[in-house]
C-alpha cells in the first residue's frame, strides 16, 4: 500500500519537473538548470522517507527550501513569481508525505515493536535447552527456526508458522505454551513486522532485552551525566529524601550501589541517580513514559526492577515514585554527590537525636516485647536501678539480690575503666533473669531463634548505636562447682561482657574472656573459673592448630570452647600488662585494628609470638599438643 502511494507520488513529481522546462520562458537557460536540478533532488527524497530515514530526508528538505529561496535573491524574482509555482507544490508534497510518515511512529521495527515480547513471554522456554530445539533469545534463533524451521515468511504474516503458532485456538500448540495467549496487540505488533518485510538490521547475537532497550536507546532523550538537577520549590508533595530515596538505597541499592553496579546504574547518590546507567539518563523529569527507570518499575519494559522479586517494593513508594517523576524529579537533600546514608547509618541517626528519657522509654518498651515472646501470659517482676532495668519469673527479693550485684558490678567497671558518661548504657540494660532452664531456653528460642548448649547459662546482646541492651541470665542458685559459677559470677560475667560491648562489636573471646577474667579477678576460689586453665589446654591440645595466632580468630573455637580460651587469654593479657593497657587493647579492636595489629601497638611483639608465649604459659597438656 505505502509502495504504491509512493510511485504515484514519483511519477506526479516528474511530470511536473517536466512542465517547468516549458513554463520558465522568462528565466535563463542557466536558471532554468538549476530549477530542474531542485526538482530532481526533491525526487531523491521519496526513498529515504520509504527507508524511514526520517531525519535524513528532514534535512535534505531543509537544503532544498534554502536552496530554492537563495534562487529566488539570486534571480531576482519574486516569491510569488508563477515560474516557482510547481516546484513550490512539490516540496510541500514531500513534507506532508514526510509528517505523515513520521506521525506513525515510523512504521514497525524489531526492536521497538518486537524484542521485548519474545523477552517477556517466549525466552523462559526457548534459549538455553530450547523447547522443540527453538531458541528464540536471540534474532540468529528467531531467524533459524526450531525443528520444523522457517518460522517466518517475510511480507506474509498469516502464512507465517510464528503468527499461526500464536493465535490457534488448540491450545496444545498455542504458546506462549500453557500460559494465557498474547494479547491482540502483541500478536498485532509481530504480524505487522512480518507484514512489512520482517526487516532486521542489528546485532543477530545481541539478546531480545538488549534490543528492547536499544530501542529505546536509540532515541536518547537526555543523554548520561546530563540530567539537570533541580531544587524542590516548596511546592512538591512528595519529598524524595524522605519518600523515595531510604526505600531507593534499601531495595535497589542491593543490586545498584558503588561495588555492584548493574547495568552501570547507581542509586547511591542523587548525583549517580540522575546520571544514569549503561542506557543513559533513566529519569526524565515529568515523564513517565521517557523514565527507563519508571518503566522497568512498572513492568512496561524488562527486566522488571527490582530483579527478581517483583513484590519487593512497597505500594506507596511505587506512588511516591511516580508522584516524585511526575513533579519533575527534585531534590530537597543538601549534596547531590554526597553519598546516601545506609538504612543503618539512617536508624543510628534517628536515634542519636534521642534524649536520655525517649531511650529509657524506648529500651522499656523493646523489653517488655521481649518478656512477652518468650511468656506471653506470665507477667514479670520488675526492678530499676540507675544502671538497670530488671525483669525475672524469679522473687522479687531474689530479684532484688541480683540488682544488689548487678549495681556492684556496674560501679566496678566504671571504676576500674575510669568511665565518665553518665550513664553507662543508654537507656539502661535490661536484665532478664530466669528461675528455670526452660525460661532461659525458651528466650533464646522466641527471641534469638536458636538453641543453646547446655552450659552456655547466660548471655550479653549490646550493639554499639545501643538499640539493643540487654543481659539474659538462668538462675542457677549460689553454690557454685566445676560445673556451675554460681549466680552472682553468672551475673558479673555477663554484666562485664555488656560493659565492653557498648564501645563496638569484639570477638567472641575477648568478650567472654574479658567477663570471666574479670569475674575471677573478684571471685578468686570459684572452682568453675578454677577449671578454666585446664579446659582450656585440653580444647588446644584437641584443636590442634597449624598456626597459633589462629586462636585471636573468630570461629576457630565453638561457643562453649570459647569461654575457658576467651578466659585464659584475658588473664595471660592482663599479666602482662596492666588494665589500663587491656582497655586500650579493647578499644583497638573496636576501632577495627585486626588481632595481630592491636598487639602489636599496646603489647610490643606479633600476634604469633603472643599467642606461643601464651600456650607456653597454659598447663601441660597443651604443650604436648603443639607441634
Ligand atoms: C512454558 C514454555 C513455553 C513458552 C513460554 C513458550 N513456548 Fe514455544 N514451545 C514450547 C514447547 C513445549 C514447544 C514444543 C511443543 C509444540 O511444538 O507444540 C514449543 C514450540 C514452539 C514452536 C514450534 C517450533 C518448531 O519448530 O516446531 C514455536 C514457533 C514456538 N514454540 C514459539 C513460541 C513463542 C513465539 C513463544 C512466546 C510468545 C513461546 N513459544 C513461548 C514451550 C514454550
Ligand atoms: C537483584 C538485583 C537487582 C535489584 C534488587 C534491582 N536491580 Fe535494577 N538491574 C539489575 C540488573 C541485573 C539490570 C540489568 C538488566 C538487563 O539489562 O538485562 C538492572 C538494570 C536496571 C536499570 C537499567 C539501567 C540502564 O541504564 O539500562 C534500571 C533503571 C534499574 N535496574 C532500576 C532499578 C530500580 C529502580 C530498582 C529498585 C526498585 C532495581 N533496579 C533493583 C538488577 C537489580
Amino acid at each position: 500500500m505505502r509502495q504504491r502511494i509512493f510511485s504515484t507520488y514519483v511519477c506526479s513529481l516528474m511530470l511536473s519537473v517536466v512542465m517547468v522546462g516549458s513554463l520558465l520562458a522568462a528565466i535563463t537557460p542557466e536558471q532554468k538548470k538549476e530549477l530542474k536540478e531542485i526538482g530532481l533532488d526533491a525526487i531523491k527524497i521519496g526513498p529515504l522517507v520509504a527507508k524511514k530515514k526520517f531525519g535524513e530526508a528532514a534535512t535534505a528538505i531543509k537544503g532544498l527550501e534554502d536552496r530554492l529561496s537563495n534562487f529566488i535573491s539570486g534571480a531576482g524574482i519574486k516569491e510569488n513569481d508563477p515560474a516557482l509555482k510547481t516546484v513550490r507544490a512539490q516540496l510541500e508534497k514531500v513534507k506532508s508525505l514526510l509528517e505523515r510518515a513520521a506521525a506513525k511512529g515510523g512504521g514497525v521495527t524489531f526492536e521497538k515493536n518486537v524484542a521485548s515480547i519474545f523477552a517477556k513471554k517466549c525466552v523462559e522456554c526457548h534459549s538455553e535447552e530450547p523447547k522443540a530445539g527453538l531458541r528464540l533469545d536471540t534474532f540468529e534463533g528467531l531467524e533459524k527456526g526450531g525443528n520444523s524451521r522457517g518460522l517466518i515468511i517475510p511480507g506474509e504474516a498469516e502464512a507465517s508458522v510464528l503468527i499461526q503458532r500464536l493465535i490457534t485456538p488448540e491450545e496444545e500448540h498455542r504458546m506462549p505454551y500453557g500460559k494465557e495467549p498474547l494479547s491482540e496487540k502483541e500478536i498485532e505488533s509481530i504480524a505487522a513486522w512480518i507484514g512489512e518485510g520482517a526487516k532486521f538490521d542489528g546485532d543477530k547475537t545481541a539478546t531480545m532485552t538488549t534490543l528492547a532497550k536499544s530501542a529505546l536507546v536509540a532515541k536518547p532523550i537526555v543523554p548520561a551525566g546530563k540530567a539537570p538537577i533541580v531544587k524542590e520549590t516548596g511546592k512538591e508533595t512528595v519529598h524524595f529524601m524522605q519518600d523515595i530515596m531510604p526505600e531507593m538505597v534499601d531495595t535497589c541499592g542491593r543490586c545498584h550501589n558503588d561495588t555492584q553496579k548493574r547495568s552501570g546504574f547507581s542509586v547511591m547518590s542523587f548525583e549517580k541517580l540522575m546520571k544514569g546507567g549503561d542506557s543513559g539518563a533513566v529519569i526524565v523529569a515529568g515523564s513517565l513514559e521517557n523514565s527507563r527507570l519508571w518503566r522497568l518499575v512498572n513492568g512496561d519494559d524488562t527486566p522488571v526492577m527490582p530483579a527478581g522479586n517483583q513484590t519487593g517494593i512497597t505500594r506507596k513508594w511505587y506512588d511516591n515514585l511516580k508522584t516524585w517523576i511526575l513533579e519533575g524529579a527534585k531534590f530537597d537533600g543538601a549534596d547531590p554527590k554526597k553519598n546516601f546514608p545506609s538504612q543503618q547509618d539512617r536508624e543510628a541517626a534517628a536515634l542519636a537525636k534521642f534524649t536520655p528519657e525517649q531511650w529509657l522509654e524506648r529500651r522499656k518498651k523493646a523489653s517488655e516485647e521481649e518478656w512477652k515472646k518468650t511468656f506471653p501470659n506470665a507477667e514479670p517482676n520488675r526492678r530499676e536501678s540507675t544502671e538497670f532495668l530488671i525483669y525475672g519469673d524469679v522473687s522479687d527479693e531474689r530479684l532484688g539480690q541480683v540488682e544488689k550485684w548487678a549495681n556492684e558490678q556496674a560501679e566496678y567497671l566504671r571504676q576500674t575503666f575510669k568511665v565518665k558518661d553518665a550513664s553507662l548504657w543508654r537507656g539502661k540494660l535490661a536484665v532478664f533473669v530466669f528461675k528455670e532452664r526452660f525460661g532461659y531456653e525458651e528466650f533464646n528460642n522466641s527471641v534469638h531463634r536458636r538453641e543453646v548448649p547446655r552450659e552456655v547459662m547466660g548471655h550479653s546482646q549490646v550493639n554499639s548505636a545501643m538499640e539493643d541492651a540487654y543481659i539474659a541470665v538462668q538462675d542457677i542458685g549460689d553454690t557454685a562447682t566445676e560445673t556451675s559459677p554460681g549466680m552472682q559470677v553468672n551475673l558479673m560475667e555477663n554484666v562485664t561482657s555488656a560493659f565492653f560491648k557498648r564501645g563496638g562489636p569484639l570477638p567472641d573471646w575477648l568478650v567472654r574472656g574479658a567477663g570471666l577474667a574479670i569475674a575471677h579477678q573478684k571471685a578468686a576460689g570459684n572452682p568453675y573459673l578454677a577449671t578454666m586453665p585446664r579446659l582450656a589446654s585440653k580444647t588446644l591440645q584437641e584443636s590442634n592448630l597449624t598456626d597459633p595466632e589462629l586462636i585471636f580468630v573468630e570461629g576457630t573455637f565453638s561457643p562453649v570452647e570459647t569461654g575457658p580460651i576467651g578466659c585464659t587469654l584475658v588473664e595471660f593479657l592482663l599479666k602482662r600488662g596492666n588494665l589500663h593497657q587491656f582497655g586500650q587493647f579493647v578499644q583497638k579492636l573496636q576501632s577495627g585494628a585486626t588481632a595481630d595489629a592491636a598487639i602489636k601497638a599496646i603489647y610490643r611483639t606479633d600476634g604469633n609470638a603472643l599467642a606461643s608465649l601464651y600456650v607456653a604459659a597454659l598447663p601441660s597438656a597443651a604443650k604436648k599438643g603443639k607441634k
